[in-house]
């Protein structure tokens, strides 16, 4: 429930953070890390194949599921929540976006210096000497059955090309992870949108920003345990994050 208080905080709040899960892409068709994997995929567990020892053990299978994941990224479009996201910049004095997610679907609503605290499907590098490799956008390179492709090879090594994403067990960018935890820390609103906050060091942003006394919104059309202390706005993040801009800010065009 979007009470008068909390579309006042919101509209009176000088830094606001988004931080975002999948669920902020579900509905641009995007399946969240959690849902049951679909068709090709249904018969792997993604955190079993979001692992360097997966990528090591069958490189073709990892990078086929990576390359799967970015062709379905690349064929989606931003949904409404990315839009208001993106909205939300011209109606604060300062808006920091922090995401889980991998894909670039808040640059593409608009939102600019987005925080990826788990890196990003469209930043690929050498496993062994790091040097960043551009992959086309054309989606020519998906084979009939999508399931396996061989990895480029790194042009300055020749060592195989992974994903730029964090996997299970590896630590987070640095720079993300500080810009992240210190806008957690300086925010006056916190808006946790689509995620299952289960995963850290992530998760544990809302709780940094909840104990400097800023208000914490969780968004998620399941269920969602929150402390007495914290807002919680039961539905999609499309619908939400619309009508919260609504309740907060009118209907007047951005000016
Ligand atoms: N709007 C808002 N939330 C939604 C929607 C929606 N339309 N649809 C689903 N959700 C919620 C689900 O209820 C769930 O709580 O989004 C959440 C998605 O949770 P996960 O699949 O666990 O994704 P996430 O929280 O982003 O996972 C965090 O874990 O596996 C790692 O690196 C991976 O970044 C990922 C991290």
């Amino acid at each position: 429930m979007i009470t008068s208080s909390l579309a006042e905080r919101l509209r009176e709040a000088q830094h606001v953070v988004v931080f975002t899960g999948a669920g902020a892409s579900a509905e641009s068709g995007i399946p969240t890390f959690r849902d049951a994997l679909t068709g090709l995929w249904e018969r792997f567990d993604p955190a079993q194949l979001a692992t360097s020892d997966a990528f090591r053990a069958d490189p073709s299978l990892c990078w086929g599921w990576y390359e799967w994941r970015r062709h379905k990224v690349l064929q989606a479009q931003p949904n409404g929540a990315h839009f208001a996201i993106a909205e939300l910049a011209s109606r604060v004095p300062k808006l920091t976006v922090v995401t889980q997610n991998v894909d670039d679907l808040h640059e593409r609503a608009g939102s600019q210096n987005v925080v990826h605290l788990h890196g990003s499907l469209h930043s690929p590098r050498c496993i062994d000497c790091g040097q960043a490799h551009t992959l086309s956008l054309a989606s020519d390179a998906l084979p009939g059955d999508g399931s396996r492709i061989e990895p480029p090879r790194c042009s300055a090594c020749s060592g195989y090309v992974r994903p730029g994403v964090v996997w299970f067990g590896e630590m987070l960018p640095e720079g993300a992870w500080s810009v992240g935890l210190a806008a957690a820390e300086e925010c006056d609103v916190f808006l946790s949108i689509g995620t299952s906050g289960i995963v850290y060091p992530a998760a544990e942003l809302p709780l940094r920003a909840l104990g400097r006394g800023a208000t914490v919104v969780h968004i998620n059309p399941a269920q969602f345990k929150v402390s007495s202390q914290e807002h919680f706005l039961q539905g999609p993040a499309s619908v939400m994050m619309q009508s919260l801009l609504r309740e907060a800010f009118g209907d007047h065009p951005v000016s």
